[in-house]
């Protein structure tokens, strides 16, 4: 979900939907507004994308000064307009927005009850909103105060109050929330691009802290309501980098930046045999300790991590493992401080990723966060972070993200390599040097998009589609899949190549096609066998193949080309015209590409 609130001297109308609009990537199931005017609570809703409350609010003149609002993505109750935030206290005279989950809402839910509130939706939220009213004589950071306390579960708070018409209280547990600072006016947002049109200067607030934003100033307490000096930090985002730039989707204009945002994660941390990085604060003495790597991730930034693991056990020999963040957690996973955990999240605020992160801390290993976003809650709790400035990611369907993280990865495979004394001078110049022809090599894949374009509309109308890979990019096979399902609902699985003979083969006939990744690599023979396989059960046949490569002609049906690479480089060239087919044939088939069904591209609840 996603928070925004604003007090100051403009009408919050505008401000507030705009704000959502640039939040909408953390769910659209929802979206609602509360402001105060005439001394009432405005509150408007509705389900469905943003532009369904857009058209609401279009109708209304809506004055006043201070407002929250939010857009959700469900966890608790259906997308229903009763369930939509704002949610009210029984006078309404409160109003509050929440972005996380509430564990013990039954159990306070059940007293409250029995204390005569009544209960309009199904919702965790709803409690918090009460629980306050509980408490509420008129100092509404008070009971605000008093009410975080009984909230087990995660939450960033946004709430006003009619009696209190200069204040909005916030308050942060487990949710991400950063409070945008203006000229007579101030804002909180779960995320930076809410507040950019209007400021650049931002606090995050951590953990067990509480915000009272006024007009004029803010001021931030712990807990227990001693006030706490934050550090402000100015955002060098500008608003263009976040917007469109003409291409008629953000996925296809991401996928397009892929080039620079490549060059922008290697910027100033390469020399020609060694890396730089300046955000990782580990002495030799804590890497001399490490015997093993582990890698936790969700979704994309999974994949990234399965090609990490290649990566770092062919080139370095560590022993390396890879877990989704939510499984790694309740795994009780066998650390210590001979682990080096590196956690890998465009957001760097995914709760799932976060909470693994807090687990292998607590045992005592060291993390290193690869990230996009400066000042996420998971870089400030890591032992160091390597950024990889690939700017805001709109697109639900993670893409240059994803190949900035892989660059990342080489990054983190050249730094442990030198500072262990692993990798050899010879062989860190390979990498660097193959690194700094990566921007025009893709560039170049980008290119041959109308042969991409062509097979989309081959295979636009099948219902089910298989992805094959071998080795380092087995991943990418599996990120070729999960592009595809998400944006354009069609099922696909990843595999390995060699493992579809022992029972995914049993899906192959004519209207099943299969994209193989058949790049020239050690395992090139054995791909075309399982190419083989499938062609000898009807299948059709999608290779990603090396340029000059002439007998995979006799094999594929659709080939879409790549420059000739070394096999470590090869996930960042192959994954392009997955991206690229996945884009295509959710356009074609009218769907919305950035912003899928059912999907958030920053989801902040485990
Ligand atoms: C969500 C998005 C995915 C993304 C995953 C991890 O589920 O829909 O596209 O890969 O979160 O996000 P992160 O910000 O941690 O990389």
């Amino acid at each position: 979900c996603g928070i925004v609130g604003y007090i100051g001297d403009k009408a919050p109308k505008t401000i507030l939907y705009n704000g959502l609009a640039k939040l909408e990537y953390r769910g659209y199931d929802s979206a609602g507004i509360a402001i105060i005017e005439d001394n009432k609570i405005e509150l408007n809703k509705a389900i469905g994308k943003l532009d369904s409350l857009g058209e609401i609010l279009n109708k209304k003149y809506i004055q006043g000064n201070i407002g929250i609002g939010h857009t959700r993505w469900a966890t608790h109750g259906k997308p229903t307009v009763l369930n939509a935030h704002p949610h009210l206290d029984c006078n309404k005279e409160l109003a509050l927005v929440h972005n996380g989950i509430i564990e013990n809402y039954r159990e306070l839910k059940d007293e409250l009850i029995k204390k005569g509130h009544k209960f309009v939706s199904e919702t965790d939220t709803e409690v918090i909103v009460h629980l306050i009213e509980e408490y509420y004589t008129g100092d509404l950071f008070g009971a605000v105060k008093k009410a975080v306390k009984y909230l087990e579960g995660a939450y960033a708070l946004g709430v006003i109050s009619l009696r209190e018409q200069d204040k909005i209280i916030a308050a942060r547990k487990g949710s991400p929330l950063v409070i945008g600072l203006g000229e007579n006016e101030n804002m909180i947002a779960s995320d930076i691009p809410a507040v950019l049109e209007h400021t650049k200067k931002v606090i995050f607030l951590d953990d067990g802290e509480l915000a009272i934003l006024t007009k004029e100033k803010v001021v931030i307490t712990d807990l227990k309501g001693n006030e706490k000096i934050k550090e402000i930090t100015e955002i060098d985002w500008s608003i263009e980098m976040a917007e469109k730039n003409g291409y008629d989707h953000f996925m296809l204009k991401e996928i397009y930046e892929q080039p620079r945002v490549v060059e922008d994660t290697l910027r100033g941390k390469i020399t020609d045999s060694s890396v730089k990085l300046d955000g990782i604060n580990l002495t030799k003495e804590d890497l001399e300790k490490i015997e093993k790597i582990n890698i936790v991730a969700c979704g994309t930034s999974y994949h990234a991590g399965l090609v990490g693991k290649y990566l770092i056990e062919q080139n370095l020999r560590i022993p390396t493992e890879v877990d989704v963040a939510s499984e790694f957690r309740y795994k009780d996973p066998i650390l210590s401080e001979k682990n080096l955990v590196i956690v890998i999240s465009q957001s760097g605020e995914t709760a799932d990723t976060l909470a693994g992160l807090r687990e292998a801390k607590k045992k005592g290993a060291k993390v290193i966060g690869i990230i996009n976003v400066v000042g996420s809650t998971i870089t400030r709790e890591s032992d160091g972070t390597i950024y990889t400035n690939a700017g805001p990611e709109i697109g639900v369907a993670s893409t240059k993200a994803f190949v900035s993280q892989l660059t990342a990865l080489y990054l983190f495979l050249l730094y442990f390599g030198e500072e262990r004394n692993i990798l050899s001078l010879e062989k860190r110049k390979y990498i660097v040097d193959g690194l700094k022809k990566l921007p025009e090599m893709i560039a170049e894949v980008l290119k041959r998009d109308n042969e991409i374009l062509k097979a989309s509309e081959e295979f636009k109308g099948v219902n089910s589609l298989m992805f094959i890979g071998r080795n380092i990019n087995y991943p990418i096979a599996l990120e070729g899949a999960l592009k595809l399902k998400e944006i354009s609902y069609i099922h696909a699985e990843g595999y390995p190549a060699g493992e579809l003979k022992h029972g995914p083969i049993a899906l192959i006939e004519e209207e099943v096609p299969t994209v193989a990744i058949a790049v020239k690599s050690d395992t090139y023979d054995k791909v075309i066998s399982n190419i083989q396989e499938i062609k000898a059960r009807s299948g059709k046949i999608i290779a990603v193949a090396t340029d000059g490569d002439e007998k995979i002609k006799e094999h594929a049906d659709i080939i879409l080309r790549i420059h000739e690479v070394d096999e470590i480089f090869s996930p960042i060239l192959t994954v392009l015209p997955l991206q690229l087919l996945a884009y295509h044939i959710s356009n074609k088939r009218g769907l919305d590409v950035d912003k899928p069904r059912n999907l958030a591209k920053s989801v902040t609840v485990e």
